[in-house]
């Protein structure tokens, strides 16, 4: 009785605690419209973690292109007028980087690095994804596609193989990525099936394991997944192995010359191998899935990419309908939340000349899908693929995008912006440009069922880079003779 009454009590104070804590809050001068939600503490959590587009298009509507929601005891301001992004990303005084992404490096990657230093580590990831190091992993990058995709076919080169779009695109581009990020001369006997089934379970886990959303079952597996990779990844066995002067060797030493200890340097890899792996895989099913169910936009691209077949590399630039077709797959499908911690109260104005103060100690969340890649005003039927819609009408690339008659300074963002920007994009373009052009010019490719239509989309994964379907598209190919 007694232990009932005092639990009784304890509740009553935390819903009192929770309640106070949430409708304290009221919106000052100047700030942007706050809505809390109806829960006390968790606020508007579980609408935002199970479908954050459709969550924050109707917090759009309700309040515009800035609001402040509460969302599990924190209060996020989201700013959706993609014109003022790079004006607000670019104060690095008020806005912390890291904050944020260290409690999500704990909780998903069990990773703590302190002296975490993004500025320096971008540097550094920069020069090896630019000029001579660039051609050099597209070139290997080509050489392990083709390598893979012609032991797909050894067995039986005449006959068809079955299997669904995206586990093909995806094992077929992580097994590449990895040999060519990852390959040493010491790890070549690593099961690569095996790294990418692990790599999967872990993947699929990734969005609850950022929200605390894992249930017991899943918390196994991905403990599971997790020490397995690690085992994998090594460093001081990649640091013998690894090229001289490669991203993975500079990265080692980065980490050494920081005193970070081995286990923590496993974690780090772990980190690198989910951000360099995880978006290309998920882009090509997209791709390679709106052209097999859009036929002229697949006639279109393939007539432009057989020219290419025979020329070199650096001789493939000059590829409008395959750029505009790849533009438009990750407007609709490249999903990542800019999350920043407001470090000191700042002003953000917006294009319509009206100024929003930021409370120090908030979230501020940049959703470049939602605003401009999903905006109706900005695209004309924006749910829908047009592999034309980045080409003007004379089929040059389409640099100038309007909203009701103002100028965008960008159509899409895919890549993130301002200090965000993703450093590999160039290679992951050219990954992609290599494999669909292996794809359409050596094999038969085709739907299963010829009316198949694209899966939906897994609405979890919103915030998280390249969208995941759920469910596949069945898919059977064959070599060309
Ligand atoms: C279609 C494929 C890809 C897309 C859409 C994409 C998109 C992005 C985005 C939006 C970010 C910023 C994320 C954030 O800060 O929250 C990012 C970061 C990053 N990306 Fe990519 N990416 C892709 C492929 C790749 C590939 C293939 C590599 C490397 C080989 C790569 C390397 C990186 C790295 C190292 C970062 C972290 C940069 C930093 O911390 O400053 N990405 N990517």
């Amino acid at each position: 009785m007694v232990l009932t009454t005092a639990a009784l009590l304890l509740s009553a104070l935390l819903a009192l605690a929770l309640f106070f804590v949430t409708f304290r809050r009221s919106r000052r001068r100047n700030e942007p419209p706050l809505d809390r939600g109806r829960v006390p503490w968790l606020g508007h959590a579980l609408e935002f973690g199970r479908d954050a587009a459709r969550f924050l298009t109707r917090m759009k509507h309700k309040h515009g292109d800035i609001f402040t929601v509460c969302v599990a005891g924190h209060y996020v301001t989201v700013l959706l007028d993609s014109n003022s992004y790079d004006d607000v990303l670019a104060d690095k005084h008020s806005l912390d980087l890291t904050r944020y992404a260290q409690v999500l490096m704990k909780r998903i990657f069990r990773l703590r690095l302190p002296n975490l230093d993004p500025v320096s580590e971008r540097r550094m990831v920069e020069q090896h994804f630019k000029g001579i190091s660039l051609n050099r992993l597209c070139s290997t990058m080509q050489n392990n596609l083709n390598l893979l995709l012609a032991s797909e076919t050894t067995q039986n080169p005449a006959g068809w193989k079955k299997d669904g779009l995206f586990s093909f695109c995806y094992s077929l581009l992580f097994k590449a990525g990895y040999l060519t990020l990852f390959g040493t001369k010491n790890n070549n006997h690593a099961d690569l099936t095996e790294v990418y089934e692990v790599f999967r379970q872990f993947d699929k886990l990734l969005p609850k394991l950022a929200r605390r959303a894992v249930r017991k079952d899943e918390i196994t597996v991905a403990n599971s997944a997790r020490e397995q990779l690690w085992e994998l990844l090594c460093p001081a066995w990649f640091a013998k192995g690894a090229e001289p002067q490669s991203w993975l060797q500079t990265y080692i030493q980065h980490l050494e010359e920081q005193g970070v200890d081995p286990q923590t340097q496993r974690q780090a890899m772990l980190l690198q191998l989910w951000v360099t792996q995880g978006n290309a895989g998920p882009a090509a099913f997209w791709l390679l899935g709106f052209l097999l169910t859009h036929p002229e936009a697949l006639r279109a691209v393939r007539e432009e990419l057989k020219g290419l077949q025979h020329l070199p590399l650096d001789e493939r630039e000059n590829t409008p309908v395959f750029n505009s077709a790849l533009k438009e797959t990750l407007r609709l499908t490249a999903a990542a939340l800019i999350t920043r911690e407001v470090m000191h109260e700042k002003t953000v104005r917006l294009s319509d000349g009206k100024e929003y103060t930021l409370r120090h100690g908030d979230r501020l969340c940049i959703f470049p899908f939602l605003s401009p890649q999903m905006d109706p005003l900005v695209h004309h039927e924006p749910e829908k693929f047009k592999f034309d819609r980045f080409l003007n009408a004379d089929g040059t690339k389409k640099r100038e995008f309007f909203k009701e008659g103002l100028r965008m300074k960008y159509g899409t963002m895919p890549w993130g912006a301002g200090s965000n920007l993703c450093p590999g994009r160039s290679f992951a373009i050219s990954a992609l440009k290599q494999f669909v052009l292996i794809i359409l010019t050596r094999f038969h490719l085709e739907l299963s069922d010829f009316s198949a239509c694209m899966p939906q989309v897994d609405p979890s994964r919103y915030g998280f880079g390249m969208l995941q379907p759920y469910g596949d598209l069945e898919i059977r190919y064959r070599l060309r003779t």
